[in-house]
Order: C-alpha cells, then structure tokens, then sequence
C-alpha cells in the first residue's frame, strides 16, 4: 500500500469512529492523533533503517506538537485512532493490533520491575479509554475494552471489559461476570461443618452439666 493510501485510510478511520469529525480535510489539518500516528510511521521507517537518533527526534518533535508519544520501536498496526490524545503514552516494546482507539491520557507503559519486553501487546480491535493505564508485559485479547480510569495491571481475556483500580473482568462478550473474590472463595462445605462443630460442643457443654452429680446441700453447722 502506497504512502497517500496509507494516509486515506487513516482519516478514514477518524470519519467513521468520531461522530465529531465533519471532513477530511478538517481531519487532515487539525487531528492530532493523526498527526502523531503518521509521525509514529515515519519514525518507526528510520529506527528500521538504521537511524535511532533521527526516528527519536521525529518521535519527540511529533510529541512537542501533539502531547502524543509514541516510541518509534513500538509496533503499531492499521487504523489506529487516538482521539484527543493529549498525554497519551506508548513505549517501546509496546505492541497495537488493528484498529484499536485509544483515548486521551492512556498510557501503554512499564512498571518498572521487568526487563525487554516491558510494555503491554493489544489485539486487534481493543478500545482503551481514556486516562487508562495499562502496565506490563502481558497481552490484552481481540475487542477487549479498558474502561476510562482504569489501570490494568494483567492480562485482559478477548472480548472482556475491564475496569477499576486495579482493573478486574466485569464482563464477556457483553455478559455480566460475578464478582468472585478468588482468594477468600466460599466454601458450604466448611460452613456447614464449622455450624455442626459449634452445635456440638453447645450440645456436650450441656451433657457434661447434666452429668455433673449434685453437691449434697451444706448441712447447717450446729451451735454447741
Ligand atoms: C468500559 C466501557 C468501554 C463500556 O464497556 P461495556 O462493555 O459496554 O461495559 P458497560 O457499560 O456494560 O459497563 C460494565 C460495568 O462497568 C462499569 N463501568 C463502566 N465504565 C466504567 C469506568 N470507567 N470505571 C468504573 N466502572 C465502569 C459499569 O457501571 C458497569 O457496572 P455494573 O456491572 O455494576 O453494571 C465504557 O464505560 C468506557 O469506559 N469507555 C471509555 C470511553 C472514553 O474514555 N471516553 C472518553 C471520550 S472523551
């Protein structure tokens, strides 16, 4: 695909994700998630052919103007559409499949305690809202979406919603996941048997004070 087609599908993208956007021309000139994305491809051509410094001047320039950074070696497929973008970081080691969006103040970043790989990979067609950090070296599936807010801090199945701090699956394929604290699981079982131990030893309590032989009453000391 030639460079201009390459740019037509771009603001294609933003016509039909952004019910704001009137015209391509109006794209073209003043969206800055676009502007940042085609700067990401020109960096990321001169990191492939060589050129470290040139692409991380590009990436940085494209930064300056858009509030958008993006790493020149991270890896980002078609039709990605950043809308507003101000803050919106992605690193390095970042991977974005197709046709995602990402909102303003998302960031696709490290913790800080992994080496490499350190940032996250999205399938294809994931929606990150805005304000929404997603940090580490693990994999968000297929139409996943991140809520605005929301900071996940490990892998998101395809297809899920996640939200929250720290971010937890509330829903697949659209269908409502039961919140289930996977530590402290309910067990009837244990219930059942703690209820009979208790029953028990009320009931023992009861039969040893049955059992216990009567004091003789105190026979009343006679005055000599
Ligand atoms: C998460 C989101 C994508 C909706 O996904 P969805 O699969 O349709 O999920 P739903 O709207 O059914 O919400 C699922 C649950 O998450 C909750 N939820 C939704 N968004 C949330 C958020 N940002 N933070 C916390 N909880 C959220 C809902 O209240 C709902 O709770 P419930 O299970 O108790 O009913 C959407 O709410 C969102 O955050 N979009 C980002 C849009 C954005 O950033 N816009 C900026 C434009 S400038």
């Amino acid at each position: 695909m030639n460079i201009l087609n390459r740019i037509r599908e771009e603001v294609e993208v933003i016509r039909d994700r952004d019910p704001a956007a009137r015209n391509s021309v109006e794209i073209l000139l003043t969206y800055s998630g676009l502007h940042a994305v085609l700067a990401y491809r020109l960096s990321h051509k001169l990191l492939l052919h060589h050129k470290p410094t040139l692409a991380r001047i590009v990436s940085q320039t494209a930064r300056f103007f858009t509030g958008i950074e993006i790493h020149p070696g991270a890896r980002i497929g078609r039709r990605l559409f950043i809308d507003h973008g101000m803050g919106v970081v992605i690193g390095e080691t970042a991977v974005v499949g197709d046709d995602c969006t990402i909102y303003q103040g998302v960031t696709l970043g490290g913790t800080g305690k992994d080496h490499g790989k350190r940032h996250p990979s999205l399938g294809n067609n994931v929606t990150v809202g805005s304000g929404a950090k997603v940090l580490g070296p693990f994999h968000v599936g297929d139409n996943a979406k991140i809520a605005a807010g929301a900071v996940v801090l490990k892998e998101v199945p395809a297809n899920a919603t996640a939200v929250g701090v720290p971010a937890r699956v509330v829903r697949m394929n659209g269908v409502r996941v039961q919140d289930l604290d996977q530590i402290n699981i309910p067990d009837p079982v244990a219930a059942q048997l703690s209820e009979l131990t208790t029953r028990i030893e009320v009931l023992e309590a009861r039969t040893a004070a049955q059992e216990k032989p009567k004091r003789a009453p105190r026979r009343k000391k006679t005055e000599s």
